[in-house]
């Protein structure tokens, strides 16, 4: 079943083995409490479900911000020339010293929020928030959309600008403002949370390193205008990369 009979590569890997682990174990595991094929079938869906459709849709608003702020992408061109070079791939590392390209990854998880109503939630306990009172079994909505596009707490929130997550000496300022919460919180937050950070920076940072994008030609761009559906739908777009002079050697 493993490529190798001491290494877990992966999720399946690590599900994998803990069923063996299970059915090899001696003491009797209770009703309902065993890993069946179900379990580890469902739990990998969860995962590709909550994890690929939104990776690839901030991906996508990342892009088309770029392609709308060219100026932006320069600057994680110069900021990736001036860490990293030539001579490397980036790798994860390196995301503490890029804290431009981080910046606007925040910055579009901002001004476009995957989920911006988040996922709807229930009050186990009665419960209160401020004034309001909120009762056991109520059906919570949070409404990110509007937190991340305060006014009170964001300085002009309709403008798409990376450097609201940057000090006045360019470094990354964590949460500029608490009302900021891209991937939830509490105990239902995100679970790829990290993993999806980790995706974000390195395929921007692997791309724009060696590619400049840009609208094509006869090609117009649509306005960064989501629509709502499972996720921020991204309008269709074409976009064009470019090998950067420094690569074509
Ligand atoms: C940039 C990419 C992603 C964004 C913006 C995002 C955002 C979110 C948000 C807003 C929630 C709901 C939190 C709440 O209602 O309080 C959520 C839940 C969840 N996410 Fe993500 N997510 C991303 C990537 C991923 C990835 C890569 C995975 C898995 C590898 C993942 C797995 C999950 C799971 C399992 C839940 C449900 C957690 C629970 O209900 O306990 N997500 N995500």
């Amino acid at each position: 079943m493993f490529s190798n009979e001491d290494s877990a590569n992966d999720l399946i890997d690590v599900l994998l083995r803990a069923k063996l682990n299970m059915e090899n174990n001696n003491s009797p595991l209770l009703p309902g409490q065993e890993l069946t094929d179900d379990h580890l079938l469902m739990t990998v869906a969860d995962i590709f479900g909550a994890g690929v459709e939104t990776t690839t849709t901030v991906l996508k608003w990342i892009v088309l911000y770029l392609l709308h702020y060219p100026e932006v992408q320069q600057k994680i061109q110069e900021e990736l020339d001036q860490t990293l070079g030539f001579n490397r791939y980036p790798k994860l590392d390196d995301r503490q010293h890029l804290p431009y390209l981080d910046a606007t990854i925040s910055e579009t998880l901002r001004i476009r929020p995957v989920a911006p109503l988040l996922i709807p939630h229930e009050a186990l306990t009665d419960a209160s928030i401020g004034k309001y009172d909120i009762p056991k079994g109520a059906h919570v909505v949070i409404n990110l959309w509007s937190i991340h596009h305060d006014e009170k707490e964001w300085d002009k929130p309709m403008e798409f600008n990376p450097g609201r997550f940057l000090d006045k000496d360019g470094k990354r300022v964590a949460f500029p403002s608490p009302s900021y919460f891209p991937f939830g919180a509490g105990v239902r937050v995100c679970l790829g949370e990290v993993l999806a950070k980790m995706e974000l920076f390195l395929f921007m940072a692997w791309t724009l390193q060696r590619f400049t994008l840009s609208v094509p030609q006869g090609h117009t761009l649509p306005e960064p205008e989501g629509k709502f559906g499972v996720v921020l739908q991204v309008p269709k777009f074409k976009v064009k990369a470019t090998l950067r002079e420094a690569w074509k050697a």
